[in-house]
């Protein structure tokens, strides 16, 4: 039949593993971050002589192998024994003590949860943890709201070791004292990936995403370059997945520059926010500021309020969480007698080239 003549065979596919492309991936090898990871097995070290590790915060701008470097510790911590917890919270998505608390009970696959309030979970989170060691990630610590739980933590779990990892390093400096003394942690930068190194990871991404040979070999040059001037491993990760998926779609058996070149159109118009980290109701108040980008605050808010039930302060903490991931931005205009309103901005595209 002459229309899908053309068209790629089912087993065709350009693509071999496609779970390979996403974002939240953990290869088997985490090449140029062996240092560091051997820095975060000596902090979690003493936990397996049933002492306490040392404490420690990890930054560096963001794409460069943080959480991949850390998770990577956790999944083999977890091979290695049984005698550890390996716990990793994204604050970014857990940004309240009892959203952290109820993640920790997933992981812990602990279910007796219905109807409990933060400090009955914490104390159940601590019966549990304290049988054994733990190591407890905070990833994305700049996002947390409060501090409270670290504190508990700090407090009444024996064996530990905790991970902070941000983006930002000022995070740190205005830190609770009170916490900071307490945690005498040990600062560990992750600096960016050099050209050889940024080459070296896309090459290692081709190897298990995509059949052999697919690329053309300046098409994934092009893809190289761009990773490496944007300083930002998930740029690429997007782009040879989005140039295998528009080849595809043109029946195409390989992948070439033309194809490249309208990804990265793609990655310039998308604003490469980590959309998918957003919950649903953030996701839909991103797309009314999206289109209303410039208008007030109580706008906005008229707007989403029409569409779903919502308190004013919910809202105003929902738009906080964009403003503080830089993906909106806000301006207080004083208008005379009116008084003061504010504006919010959906934010310039954060991957200009
Ligand atoms: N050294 C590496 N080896 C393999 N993949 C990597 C490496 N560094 C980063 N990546 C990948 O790049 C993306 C961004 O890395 P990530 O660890 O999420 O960055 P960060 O936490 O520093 O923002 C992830 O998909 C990750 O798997
Ligand atoms: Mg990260």
């Amino acid at each position: 039949m002459a229309l899908f003549k053309d068209i790629l065979a089912h087993n065709e596919s350009l693509f071999q593993d496609t779970m390979a492309l996403d974002l939240e991936y953990v290869p088997k090898i985490v090449p140029y971050r062996e240092n560091q990871q051997k820095y975060v097995a000596e902090c979690i070290k003493p936990l397996f002589n049933n002492r306490s590790g040392r404490n420690l915060f990890i930054y560096g701008s963001s794409g460069i192998g943080k959480t991949v470097a850390v998770k990577h510790v956790l999944n083999e911590l977890n091979q290695e024994t049984d005698d550890v917890f390996a716990i990793y919270i994204n604050c970014w998505k857990k940004d309240t003590e009892f959203k952290i608390l109820k993640d920790i009970c997933d992981q812990l696959n602990y279910k007796f949860i219905a109807n409990k309030s933060s400090d009955d979970l914490f104390e159940d989170v601590k019966k549990i943890l304290n049988r054994k060691s733990v190591v407890i990630c905070f990833d994305e610590i700049d996002k947390i709201e409060s501090t409270e739980i670290i504190y508990s933590i700090l407090e009444d779990i024996l064996r530990k070791t905790i991970i902070f990892i941000s983006n930002d390093k000022k995070w740190l400096l205005n830190l609770d004292t009170r916490i900071k003394s307490r945690l005498s942690l040990e600062i560990l930068e992750f600096k960016s990936y050099n050209f050889e190194e940024t080459k070296g990871i896309i090459n290692q991404r081709v190897e298990l995403a995509f059949m052999p040979n697919v690329f053309d070999k300046d098409s994934l040059s092009i893809i190289i370059e761009k990773t490496f001037k944007t300083n930002d491993i998930r740029n690429g990760i997007f782009l040879l997945k989005q140039s295998g998926d528009i080849a595809e779609s043109k029946s195409s058996r390989k992948i070439s520059h033309e194809h490249v070149e309208e990804a990265i159109l793609k990655l310039s118009n998308f604003n490469f926010t980590r959309s998918t980290d957003f919950i649903d109701e953030e996701k839909e108040i991103l797309d009314i500021i999206k289109d209303n980008s410039g208008k007030s605050i109580t706008e906005i808010f008229d707007i989403y309020k029409s569409k779903e039930e919502i308190s004013y302060r919910t809202f105003q903490r929902k738009v906080d969480k964009l403003k503080k991931s830089r993906i909106i931005s806000t301006e207080e205009i004083n208008e005379g007698i009116r008084g003061k309103s504010t504006k919010i901005y959906f934010s310039k595209k954060l991957t200009d080239f």
